[in-house]
């Protein structure tokens, strides 16, 4: 089945956007493969972002990805972990593996437009953000970027597991 990479951006995660973002991935039938909080280097978001490396915004980008705002978000981690992020301030990013019909444009559309101005009500970008610096979320481009993707964010591979409501979104 199609597989899409959805990332929650430290801005995303810092304003508590999370739920937000799971939420519109559930309610329209997706499944949930795999979700961690993690703290990537600056390497490994170079490396997920490296079709970008010419552009001129691109040290804006790692810089957005890897010095964000101070975690405020701090209930999904233990209370130790949260001690030591909130001393180094470290940003974080959560990582999503979700699978359904069509889930790599679909993912797109939830998201919205790359410029959260240009993105309609309904969309995440288009009800939470404004700025293209500041745009909340991730989404795979095509099913081969989601495919280098999730191995890149999930190199110990991701859960594969049958729903019982499949029958009842899936004719
Ligand atoms: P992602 O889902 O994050 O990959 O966004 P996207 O596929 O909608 O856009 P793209 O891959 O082209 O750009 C990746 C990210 O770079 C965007 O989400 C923005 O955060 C940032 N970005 C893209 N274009 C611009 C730009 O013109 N200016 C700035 N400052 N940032 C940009
Ligand atoms: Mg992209």
């Amino acid at each position: 089945a199609e597989r899409t990479y959805i990332m929650v951006k430290p801005d995303g995660v810092d304003r508590g956007l999370v739920g937000e973002v799971i939420k519109r991935f559930e309610n329209k039938g997706f499944q949930l493969l795999a979700l961690e909080l993690q703290k990537p280097s600056r390497e490994h978001l170079e490396k997920h972002y490296s079709d970008l490396s010419a552009k001129p915004f691109f040290a804006g980008l790692i810089n957005y990805m890897t010095s964000g705002p101070v975690v405020r978000n701090l209930l999904m981690i233990t209370y130790d972990n949260a001690i030591q992020l909130r001393k180094k301030q470290t940003p974080l990013e959560v990582a999503m593996v979700w699978q359904g019909k069509g889930v790599v444009k679909a993912g797109r559309v939830l998201l919205g437009e790359t410029n959260p101005l240009a993105s309609l009500p309904g969309t995440i970008r288009g009800d939470f953000a404004i700025d293209v610096g500041r745009n909340i979320c991730h989404g795979s481009d095509s099913v081969e970027s989601a495919e280098k993707e999730i191995a890149l964010w999930f190199p110990n591979g991701v859960l594969s597991h049958k729903r019982v409501t499949d029958s009842l979104i899936y004719e």
